[in-house]
């Protein structure tokens, strides 16, 4: 495809070179991935590449480039003869030619976006699972666990984001699209529809789980970060799935007139789930639409599941699937690695692995469990580096509110003293009262917590779900918490 057709219509400054250079090889963020033939995007402030990286992408044989705004690099030509050209913002031309590159894969499957700050993983393997139970659908999923299509992973040459930049996205669909996918689900995260990542995936259905605290590092203030998750529904999907409980979610309908779905456990809603009985081995409840009851069971407990629940078969049902099929299909889920993972030991102890790492989620976890717990509830948690201070002490409140024993250990302390974490953590713990120990050596934690357990407790392990990495300094140091408790149980 010719530069010039990728551009085609969309604000753009020719510098250098010839605009109708072919471009064979996909657009690139990354100088690293640059092969012969590659448009090269130069977005400042990209890690693996940017402006400073001009210089190894046009050695890689990088075709042409586009850079942003009045870069300097751009001035003069390039020794190699690429078309060099300028566009206005890198991320918006980025999303553009990356569509059309791959030839705008979204318009052959239904595309659906979950947003929110928790639940989006969760909503999207059941949204596969439902699809694939209920009409043998090949189902897409593009998110935090990576990508897959038909239950196949999309191996990627370095690991991407929840959202990844739009050039992944756009290869990752149309390797769904040609490898026979039916339908795409995606996590659309605040920081990638603020950075235009999901730009021109066309979505058919944007889905809204819930929003509370989480991500103020990179949004500021919780107006800003509200208005990341609301820019999906401004023009970017053709419908929405709105959880109705949520005083964020309420306000779409008024964004997107009579376009919005709504579902709600116990409120109003066009799927409402009522009569929530909720035990160890998962939650009953009755769904109700247009005026039918249907009995339902899935095999998670939990009130946060059964909303997730009725925003996968919502999506699914206005995407015209047969209800019926859903709601039979619902409690043969499968279990989602690292969310509300549950293994039993020998000595009858339950441990629950669960990837809550924020206050609102840790808060769902442990109501659920206390919900349902026969004795104790020791709970094994810390908080995260170099990410929202905030969120620490009130972290340690809640943790401590639902549990009988606490052990504040290390999660992910990246550039930070895991100690001075928990220095952050522990006023929370005390301000509430209940029984605490420091552990920093997360591995310890876990030993202390399962040793510390009798026949009938259940041992949360938050904060990591089905990370396989502890981010220790620079390194990624492996730790995997299922697979440590499963080591632990059997020693
Ligand atoms: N609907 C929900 N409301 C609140 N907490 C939730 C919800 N769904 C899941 N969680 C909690 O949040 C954690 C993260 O869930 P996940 O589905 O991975 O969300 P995300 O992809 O949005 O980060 C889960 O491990 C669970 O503790
Ligand atoms: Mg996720």
């Amino acid at each position: 495809m010719k530069l010039s057709e990728l551009l085609y219509d969309h604000d753009h400054q020719v510098m250098h070179g010839d605009q109708d250079t072919p471009i064979t090889s996909g657009p690139c963020l990354d100088a690293v991935r640059v092969t012969p033939g590659s448009l090269y995007i130069a977005l400042p402030g990209h890690r693996e590449g940017g402006p400073e990286a001009l210089g190894e992408a046009l050695a890689r044989g990088a075709a042409a480039v586009l850079v942003e705004g009045p870069d300097p690099a751009a001035e003069r030509p390039s020794d190699t003869g690429a078309c060099v050209v300028r566009v206005p913002d890198a991320r918006i031309a980025a999303a553009l030619v990356s569509v059309r590159y791959h030839g705008e894969p979204g318009r052959a499957m239904d595309v659906v976006a979950v947003t929110g700050t928790n639940g989006k993983t969760s909503v999207s393997s059941m949204y596969e699972s439902l699809l694939t139970l209920s009409a043998g659908a090949r189902v897409g999923v593009v998110g935090t666990s990576g990508a897959r299509v038909g239950g196949e992973p999309i191996p990627m040459p370095r690991s991407v984001l929840s959202t990844p930049e739009s050039p992944d996205l756009q290869y990752l669909l149309a390797c769904m699209r040609d490898r026979g996918g039916d339908s795409v689900v995606l996590e659309a995260t605040s920081m990638g529809l603020l950075n235009h990542r999901v730009d021109g995936a066309f979505v058919d259905v944007g889905i809204f789980t819930n929003l509370t605290q989480d991500h103020l590092d990179d949004h500021g203030t919780m107006e800003n970060y509200t208005r990341a998750k609301m820019l999906l529904f401004q023009g970017m999907c053709r419908r929405a799935v709105v959880n109705a409980d949520d005083p964020v979610g309420a306000a779409i309908p008024a964004l997107m007139p009579g376009a919005v779905t709504t579902y709600a456990v116990d409120a109003d809603a066009d799927y409402r789930a009522t009569d929530l009985v909720v035990d160890a081995s998962g939650t009953r409840f009755v769904l109700h639409h247009d005026g039918h009851k249907y009995p339902a069971a899935i095999p998670v407990p939990g009130r946060f599941s059964v909303s997730n629940a009725l925003a996968a078969v919502a999506a699914c049902h206005v995407l015209g699937h047969d209800l019926g099929a859903l709601v039979d299909a619902l409690d043969r889920m499968p279990q989602i690695p690292g969310r509300f993972e549950h293994f039993g030991t020998p000595e009858g102890v339950s441990v629950i692995v669960d990837y809550a790492h924020s206050p609102d989620s840790l808060d769902k976890v442990l109501c659920t469990i206390r919900g349902f717990a026969p004795r104790r509830v020791l709970t094994v948690f810390g908080c995260g580096g170099d990410r929202d201070t905030t969120k620490r002490a009130r972290m340690g409140e809640i943790a401590a509110t639902y549990s009988d024993l606490c052990v504040l250990t290390s999660d992910n302390p990246r550039y930070e003293d895991p100690e001075a974490i928990m220095d952050q953590v522990a006023p929370g713990i005390e301000s509430v009262g209940a029984p605490f120990t420091r552990v920093g050596d997360r591995r310890g934690a876990i030993a202390l917590a399962l040793s510390s357990a009798e026949p009938g407790d259940v041992v949360l392990v938050a904060g990591k779900g089905s990370e396989t990495h502890q981010s220790v300094g620079g390194d990624l140091v492996p730790f995997d918490d299922m697979t440590v408790v499963h080591e632990l149980a059997r020693a």
